[in-house]
C-alpha cells in the first residue's frame, strides 16, 4: 500500500468534510453547501462508497487531498504532510530532513511569538507598547487574536530565552530572528511592537516589527526571506480571513498590518493586507482558490493608483472581478475605521467600479480650473479609458470626463484616435462548469459510461480505436479497458477501478460519481444511445483532424512535386 493509500484508508471523507460544513444525506451520497462557491441550494456532493467528492455547481471535486487543498489553498506535497501528521502515517519518500528543517524553524518562530506576547502583557516594557496599541483603538480581544507583542530593547533577550528552550544559534539566525554583528549574534527586532506573519495554515513564519518611536526608522522592519517566509507570496491574516472570503465570494485587500486587524475589528473579516508592496501573481493564485471577485481598497494616493492599475490588470489574467473602495479623505482603512468602523463597513459594501476610482483619485489630485492640470487630468484619465474594449463602456466615460475637465466629447475622440490602440490580451479564463461538449469531456464521458453498465463496453472497443484522444485521463482508461477485456473477457466496473493507479483512479471515481447523478433511472437502452451519440461525435472529429493532417501533407507533397506520396496520401484520404 502507497502511502497516499494508507492515509485514505484511515480516513472516512463524510467525517473529515462533515467537520468543515453540514452535510445531510441524500439517496446514498450526502449533500451540503459548496465551500468553494456562493450558492443557496446545495450542489456539493460527497461519496461514502467512493471518497469521492464533487461540486455539481463549479465543477470543483476529488479525493481528501484535493478537499484539503482546496480548502487550505495549499499544494499537493503540503497536503500529503498535513493528513500524514492527522493520520499518523509515517511518509517514506518525503526527504525526511527538509520538513525537519522547516519545522525546526517553524518551532522557533512559535516560540518567539509566544515570548513576544509574553513580554508584551507581562512586562514594564511591554506596558508602553501595549498602551500604544490600545490607544490606537484595538481590543485586548484583538491584540490576542492577532497576537501582537513586543520585543524588548535588550539586544540579546530573544536569542538568549530561545537557547533556553533548547534552540540553536544557528537556526534561530536562519529563522531570520537574529542578525550577526562580527562574532556576536544580536537579536533582529529590538525596541518594537511585534506582529506575527502566518501562512494560509496560521503556522508562524515570520514577523514585522513596528517601531514605537514616531520618527523610527524603518517603520516597520520585516524578517528576512527565509525557508519559510517568501514575502511576495504572504497574505496577511488570510487564516483568519479565508472562511468570511469563501462565504462572502470576494475578498477585501488593504495595505498595512493595522488596516488588516481595524478591519477585522470592525467585523470586516474577510480582509487579508499585502503589506506595502504591489499585489503579485503568487499572491492572486493563492486568492482564486477562495473566491472570485477582489475588492481594493488601497491607498488614495498615486502609488496607489499605479498599484490599482497592476491589480486589474491581474485580475483581469485571473479571470476574477474587480472593484475598489472609495477612502474619501481617509489616508487609509484604519484611519477610516478609527473615525467610524460604520464609515468602513458602508464604504466595502459600496465599493465602485475600477474606472470610478480613477475618476476620483483624478478629481482630488487636479484643480481643472487650471489649463496645465486640466490637460494631465485628461491624458490620465484617457489612457485608462482606452483600455476598455466594450464601446458603450467606453461612450459612457468619455462622457463623463467631458462633463469633468468641460471639453467637447469629439475633441476626447479625436485624441483617443490618435492614441495606440490597446492589443486585446487573451484571459486565462478558470472554468467554472464542467458542461461544455469539449472533446475532453466527450472522451471522458464515453469511457466511463460502461461503468455504468458493462455491456456497453463492446460498442466502445469498436470504434475507439479510431479516436485520436485529447484527454490524457480518457485514453489512459480506455486503454486499461481494452487490455483488461481482452484478458479478462468480462468487466466488473467496481473491480476495474479499484485496480486502476492513482492519480487516474481518483478522477474516474469523481466522473462516475457525476455520471450517477446524470443518469439515475436511464434505461441501458438509453444509454446505449447516448454512447452512440457521445462515440459518433468523436469519431466524426477525430476523421475531421485525420483529413485535416492528410490535406496538408498533400499539400507538402505537392510542393515538392512528390507524386507518389501524393498518390498514397490521397488513397489514404478516399479510404476515411
Ligand atoms: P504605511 O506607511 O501606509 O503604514 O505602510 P500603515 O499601515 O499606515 O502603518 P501605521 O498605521 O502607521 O502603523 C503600509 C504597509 O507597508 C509596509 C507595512 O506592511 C505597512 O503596513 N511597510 C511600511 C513596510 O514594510 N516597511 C515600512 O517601513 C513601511
Ligand atoms: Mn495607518
Amino acid at each position: 500500500m502507497t502511502d497516499l493509500d494508507e492515509i485514505k484508508s484511515k480516513i472516512d471523507l463524510v467525517d473529515f468534510i462533515g467537520r468543515y460544513l453540514p452535510l445531510k444525506k441524500a439517496g446514498t451520497n450526502y449533500k451540503g453547501l459548496c465551500p468553494f462557491h456562493v450558492e443557496k441550494t446545495p450542489s456539493f456532493m460527497v461519496s461514502s462508497d467512493k471518497q469521492i467528492w464533487h461540486c455539481f455547481g463549479c465543477g470543483r471535486g476529488g479525493d481528501v487531498f484535493k478537499f484539503v487543498m482546496e480548502k487550505e489553498g495549499i499544494g499537493f506535497a503540503e497536503a500529503l504532510q498535513l493528513l500524514a501528521e492527522q493520520t499518523g502515517v509515517q511518509l517514506s519518500k518525503v526527504p525526511q530532513s527538509g520538513i525537519d528543517a522547516r519545522k525546526t524553524l517553524m518551532n522557533i518562530n512559535e516560540v518567539a511569538a509566544k515570548f513576544y506576547e509574553k513580554v508584551l502583557v507581562e512586562t514594564n516594557e511591554g506596558r508602553a507598547a501595549k498602551e500604544y496599541m490600545v490607544g490606537r483603538g484595538l481590543t485586548p480581544a484583538t491584540l490576542a487574536e492577532f497576537r501582537i507583542g513586543f520585543a524588548p530593547k535588550s539586544g540579546r533577550a530573544l536569542i538568549d530565552f530561545l537557547v533556553r528552550k533548547g534552540a540553536k544559534e544557528g537556526d534561530i539566525e536562519k529563522a531570520g530572528l537574529a542578525v550577526r554583528k562580527g562574532n556576536f549574534l544580536r537579536d533582529k527586532f529590538a525596541g518594537r511592537v511585534m506582529f506575527p506573519l502566518w501562512d494560509s495554515l496560521g503556522r508562524v513564519v515570520a514577523f514585522t516589527g513596528r517601531v514605537l518611536d514616531p520618527n523610527g526608522i524603518p517603520k516597520y522592519l520585516n524578517s528576512p526571506e527565509t525557508p519559510l517566509f517568501h514575502k511576495s507570496e504572504l497574505l496577511y491574516g488570510l487564516h483568519l480571513a479565508k472562511q468570511s472570503i469563501q462565504q462572502e465570494g470576494r475578498v477585501v485587500l488593504v495595505e498595512g498590518q493595522m488596516d488588516t486587524i481595524s478591519s477585522h475589528q470592525a467585523g470586516v473579516k474577510n480582509v487579508v493586507g499585502i503589506s506595502g508592496t504591489a499585489l503579485t501573481e503568487q499572491q492572486l493564485q493563492l486568492l482564486n482558490r477562495y473566491c472570485r471577485e477582489l475588492v481594493l481598497s488601497l491607498d488614495a494616493d498615486a502609488a496607489g493608483g499605479e498599484a490599482t492599475r497592476r491589480a486589474l490588470e491581474l485580475s483581469n489574467k485571473f479571470d476574477m472581478a474587480m472593484k475598489v473602495v472609495l477612502l474619501g479623505a481617509y489616508k487609509d482603512p484604519d484611519s477610516m475605521i478609527k473615525e467610524n468602523p460604520e464609515y468602513w463597513k458602508k464604504a466595502v459594501a459600496e465599493a465602485v467600479p475600477v474606472m470610478d476610482f480613477y475618476f476620483d483619485i483624478a478629481v482630488h489630485r487636479y484643480d481643472v480650473k487650471k489649463l496645465e492640470d486640466k490637460k494631465q487630468l485628461t491624458r490620465e484619465l484617457l489612457a485608462v479609458i482606452n483600455k476598455l474594449t466594450d464601446p458603450v463602456e467606453k461612450d459612457f466615460y468619455i462622457k463623463r470626463l467631458s462633463r469633468t475637465v468641460d471639453v467637447e466629447p469629439a475633441i476626447l475622440y479625436d485624441t483617443l484616435k490618435r492614441a495606440p490602440q490597446p492589443v486585446k490580451t487573451e484571459s486565462k479564463a478558470i472554468p467554472t462548469k464542467v458542461e461544455d461538449l469539449s472533446p475532453t469531456w466527450l472522451e471522458e464521458r464515453a469511457v466511463m459510461l460502461p461503468m455504468l453498465s458493462p455491456k456497453l463496453i463492446p460498442q466502445l472497443l469498436e470504434v475507439g480505436d479510431r479516436i485520436k484522444w485529447a484527454s490524457g485521463l480518457a485514453n489512459t482508461i480506455y486503454d486499461a479497458i481494452q487490455s483488461w477485456y481482452t484478458a479478462n473477457a468480462v468487466l466488473q466496473p467496481e473491480d476495474f477501478l479499484k485496480r486502476l493507479p492513482e492519480p487516474v483512479k481518483t478522477s474516474a471515481l469523481e466522473l462516475l460519481l457525476v455520471l450517477e447523478q446524470n443518469y439515475t433511472e436511464v434505461s441501458v437502452e438509453d444509454l446505449e444511445r447516448e454512447m452512440k451519440f457521445y462515440l459518433d461525435l468523436l469519431v466524426n472529429r477525430s476523421a475531421t483532424i485525420k483529413r485535416n493532417e492528410l490535406a496538408s501533407a498533400i499539400a507538402e507533397a505537392e510542393t515538392k512535386n512528390d507524386q507518389v506520396r501524393v498518390a498514397e496520401l490521397l488513397k489514404e484520404l478516399n479510404q476515411l
